[in-house]
């Protein structure tokens, strides 16, 4: 199997689920729970605990919650390459979930707006292995040196790339040019239908797809509730796979590495587009049913 390097975001996810509608600027009782998170950390504790042999690299705070996230991630199997940073604490997400399910998402991105291209263990970009970059990191600017020199160095090292566009509002700050200059080695974008529309402008997933394969070789979309697709330019069509259903939504958060991370395995093992598809959409449905974006330990 092939061995992936993920570049991205660490973070600890501090999830508030109200039980009414929001009281704002007052009080509103809730279930506070705390979580590893992150994007890129998600995506490398999914692959893991899906067999993967997968590093992460990243950075947290010295602090007790680096700690903690530093061993989870041990835990979940991942060679975990996370350099301390002296001064900023670990990133810490609030993610607020309304009673009816609505999420919002307060981020603070901590030590991970410091990765510097120092950072990179270089005995970990080499020939025959992947990288699978979070776009969080080219879209903050403190680590945008640090996600260019990781696409810059598996480039040289002859490895295949995936990017993910992690979010549509910071994405549509960034911009859409500069992304799809500075991603434009990736063999493989994840964007979801807003991301997508983003770049493209395009509402449409399928029609979205196709303007971005003129940048990318392989595009997938996420669409939610209606699964994923998967198109490569010269292919008259898109390949679709259906969502997977679930009993009950308990928290989305991290559906998307999730399925980043079922799709990469067999997208890398050279499966068909929509054996690949189906399993990523199998490990977002199981990230769904739990609570929190990790798996279940
Ligand atoms: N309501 C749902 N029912 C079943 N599967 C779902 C649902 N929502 C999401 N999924 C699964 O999760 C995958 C990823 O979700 P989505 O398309 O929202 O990506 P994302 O926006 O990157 O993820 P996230 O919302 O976690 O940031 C989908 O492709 C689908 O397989
Ligand atoms: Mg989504």
């Amino acid at each position: 199997m092939t061995r992936v390097v993920v570049v991205g975001d660490l973070m600890t996810d501090a999830v508030a689920r109200a039980r009414y509608a929001l009281a704002r600027a007052s009080d509103t009782p809730a279930i506070v729970t705390m979580h590893g998170g992150g994007s890129g950390a998600n995506v490398a504790s999914w692959l893991a605990v899906e067999g993967a042999e997968v590093a992460f690299i990243g950075r947290r705070g010295a602090d007790i919650t680096g700690r903690n996230r530093d061993m989870e991630l041990m835990g979940y199997g991942v060679d975990a390459r996370l350099v301390m940073d002296p001064e900023r604490p670990t990133g810490t997400c609030v993610v607020l979930v309304t009673h009816k399910g609505e999420r919002t998402m307060l981020s603070d991105p901590g030590a991970n707006a410091a990765l510097s291209p120092e950072d990179l263990p270089r005995d970990l970009f080499a020939p025959g292995t992947h990288l699978h970059l979070s776009g969080y990191t080219l879209i903050n600017e403190g680590s945008r040196d640090a996600g260019l020199a990781a696409l810059d160095m598996a480039r040289r090292a002859n490895m295949s790339i995936s990017v993910d566009c992690a979010s549509s509002a910071p994405l549509e700050r960034t911009g859409a040019e500069p992304f799809l200059e500075w991603t434009s080695d990736a063999r493989l974008l994840f964007a979801n239908t807003d991301q997508a529309k983003v770049l493209t402008g395009r509402d449409d997933a399928e029609a979205a797809a196709k303007v971005l394969t003129a940048w990318f070789p392989q595009v997938v979309i996420k669409m939610a509730g209606e699964g994923a697709l998967w198109y490569s330019n010269g292919r008259p069509d898109s390949v679709h796979v259906a969502a997977e259903p679930v009993d009950k939504i308990v928290d989305g958060t991290g559906a998307g590495d999730a399925f980043s991370a079922g799709f990469l395995p067999a997208w890398l093992a050279g499966k068909p587009p929509a054996e690949a598809l189906s399993s990523g959409c199998r490990l977002a449905a199981k990230a769904i049913m739990h609570l929190g974006a990790r798996p279940p330990f």
